[in-house]
């Protein structure tokens, strides 16, 4: 008789525990969608390849998609010459309103959470091509990630500045990175913003 009530028991219990673990397997499917919700979208302008390098590095790091703001019109090495007072990298940094075409854009901005935006600094400030980018997009209820890469010049109020053309969008605070970091340096920064980046 007591041998029976045990065997009862511990089927009893068998049949708790499978539905147990049956139940936590239904959760996790529940939190399926929250998970996905975390996908990452790297973006980045760069004219001379070093904030790319930077970009490669984390989206390669956190597996994530990567978008290159790119200009409708290049911008030449005479363009870039910041010592002279003509040309075209001068006068569009002297125009804070200056919004340079880009060629292309994201498809399905929408099903990315979190957003990292890269750009060179050019006269402390974000290049103007990265306003247009900003702007043309609606970033609320995303998180943001802005870093930069300068000569020496640190990412100063160019986030700040360009968080101003978005609305409901959490913007973490930037980094400046150097061109030549390695992957591991940067992937240092990069998980020390406690963001959950599992897909
Ligand atoms: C027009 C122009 C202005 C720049 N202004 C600054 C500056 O104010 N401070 C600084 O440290 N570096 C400055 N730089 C250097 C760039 O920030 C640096 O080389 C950057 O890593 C370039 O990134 P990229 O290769 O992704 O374009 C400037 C470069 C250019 C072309």
């Amino acid at each position: 008789m007591m041998k029976k009530i045990i065997v009862i028991l511990l089927s009893l219990i068998m049949i708790f525990g499978l539905a147990a673990c049956g139940n936590s397997a239904s959760t996790e499917e529940t939190n399926a969608p929250d998970v996905q919700g975390s996908k990452v979208l790297v973006t980045y302008f760069s004219a001379t390849g070093n904030t790319e390098g930077i970009a490669e590095h984390i989206a390669s790091g956190l597996n994530a998609d990567i978008y290159e703001i790119v200009p409708e019109e290049p911008y030449t090495d005479a363009d870039l010459n910041y010592s002279d007072n003509n040309s075209r990298t001068t006068i569009e940094m002297n125009d804070p309103d200056a919004l340079p075409a880009i060629s292309g854009s994201v498809e399905n901005m929408e099903k990315y959470t979190v957003v990292f935006i890269g750009y060179p600094i050019w006269w402390g400030d974000a290049p103007r091509i990265v306003s247009t980018f900003v702007e043309s997009y609606d970033f609320s209820g995303k998180i943001i990630v802005p870093f930069c890469t300068s000569g020496s010049s640190d990412i100063g109020s160019s986030a700040a500045d360009l968080e101003q053309l978005t609305s409901g969008a959490e913007w973490l605070s930037g980094k400046r990175l150097s061109g030549s970091d390695s992957q591991d340096t940067v992937m240092e920064w990069v998980n020390s913003l406690g963001l959950n980046f599992e897909e």
